[in-house]
């Protein structure tokens, strides 16, 4: 049962969370899950996807700031956290306070840390990122530049205690020859780091290198943890996309809108801003409250993108405006006010995907996901 009901929601099968993970197990053994839960989990809700996982014995998670740790730990989440990012020097205190671990983005920033622990004389808790070929953050350890003496460093700082290392694949969705080899060679040189610093005695904490596609195209790595996000939440960057594995994941998040207007446009007349569609006969046109401002792209507009009305695929004309969108409902029988418009899920025997919006905008799931506005409402379907 759907606690409220507005003028577009998603519905987020908090349930489904539970099989997913069950799938992401199966493809890595005994590495454990560090749930990926930054840009509120990808808009289906932080908190309570890091319940899910949770309750599914998600142990460890991922965020992208402060301030999502510290949403997490507001809301009574007392597992490792784990921010993947950047996090400023006024906001360090929020670090040892809130027992949240931090990632060390290179050797100044880890030395700036430690610094601020000896003022403090505090432990901060932090992974060290080895950069092995994104060029983002991290110590770089690449064939071009093996900066040994930066890790060293790093694990020499008194005031820190570097509990994990971790490294992030930029291209672990394509199975080309040319991709394939660049990971498999971040793994070599992430595994060439963790072997040196046992043979001096060092020890490098929990190890963890793959996100989805590294999980679903790699499988077991022996890591202690690997880095889902998308696959947690049943879903790939881009169903197009080939993969190595058959994991079989279920959708979490479903999106909806209400039926406003339904009306009748004569041969000739045109639908919305730019008038980019011009009715070829009697066209019956369903508004559907539900616009670019609540994260349906713009970009789809024009596209023949299909929506569901009572189980039935219709296709949106006309510009996407910011709060609404028009649908050709003149094969649908009976739409009226009120009727429930299906953006992504099931309804009937028929499925829109959000890879199909994603596709439409020329993007990944990604970001179509995490930009799903906030004032869309987020039902538990669980109830
Ligand atoms: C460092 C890191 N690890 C893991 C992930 C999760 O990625 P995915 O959603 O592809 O599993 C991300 C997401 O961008 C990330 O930045």
């Amino acid at each position: 049962m759907l606690e409220s009901y507005s003028r577009c929601w998603t519905e987020i099968d908090y349930d489904a969370i539970g099989h997913n993970v069950r799938e992401v197990q199966k493809l890595v053994g005994n590495t454990k899950i560090m749930g990926i839960v930054k840009a509120n989990a990808y808009g289906h809700g932080s908190v309570k996807c890091a319940k899910a996982l949770e309750e599914n014995g998600v142990d460890f998670f991922g965020v992208s700031s402060v301030d999502e740790a510290l949403e997490l730990r507001e809301a009574g989440i007392e597992s490792s956290i784990l921010i993947l990012g950047y996090t400023p020097p006024e906001h360090f205190h929020y670090l040892h306070e809130q027992n949240i671990t931090q990632s060390l983005v290179s050797l100044e920033y880890a030395r700036k840390l430690n610094e601020y622990a000896k003022e403090e004389d505090v432990i901060i808790h932090a992974h060290c990122k080895i950069d092995t070929g994104m060029n983002r953050t991290g110590i770089q350890y690449q064939k071009e530049k093996k900066d040994w003496d930066s890790i060293i460093e790093v694990f020499s700082l008194t005031k820190i205690s570097v509990d994990g290392m971790f490294t992030r694949f930029p291209v672990s969705d394509d199975l080309g020859e040319e991709s394939a080899t660049f990971t498999k060679r971040q793994i070599e040189l992430f595994n060439e780091v963790v072997s040196k610093l046992k043979s001096m005695g060092i020890k490098t904490g929990v190890l963890h290198v793959q996100n989805s596609y590294g999980i679903l195209n790699y499988g077991d790595l022996g890591m202690d943890y690997c880095r889902p996000g998308l696959l947690y939440m049943g879903v790939t960057s881009d169903d197009a996309v080939e993969i190595a594995s058959e994991p079989d994941f279920i959708p979490v998040m479903s999106l909806y809108a209400n039926v406003s207007v339904v009306k009748v446009i004569e041969e000739g007349q045109t639908v919305g801003y730019g008038r980019h569609f011009t009715a070829q006969g009697p066209t019956r046109i369903a508004t559907i409250s539900i616009g670019y401002a609540d994260g349906l792209p713009r970009l789809i507009s024009n596209k023949k993108h299909e929506v569901l009305i009572h189980g039935q695929r219709c296709p949106l004309v006309g510009n996407v405006c910011m709060d609404q969108c028009m649908v050709d409902v003149t094969n649908v029988e009976d739409v009226k006010e009120g009727d429930v418009c299906c953006l992504v899920g099931r309804q009937g025997d028929e499925v829109v995907t959000i890879d199909q919006i994603s596709r439409d905008a020329c993007t990944i799931n990604n970001e179509t996901l995490s930009a799903i506005a906030a004032r869309v409402p987020r039902l538990d379907k669980r109830g």
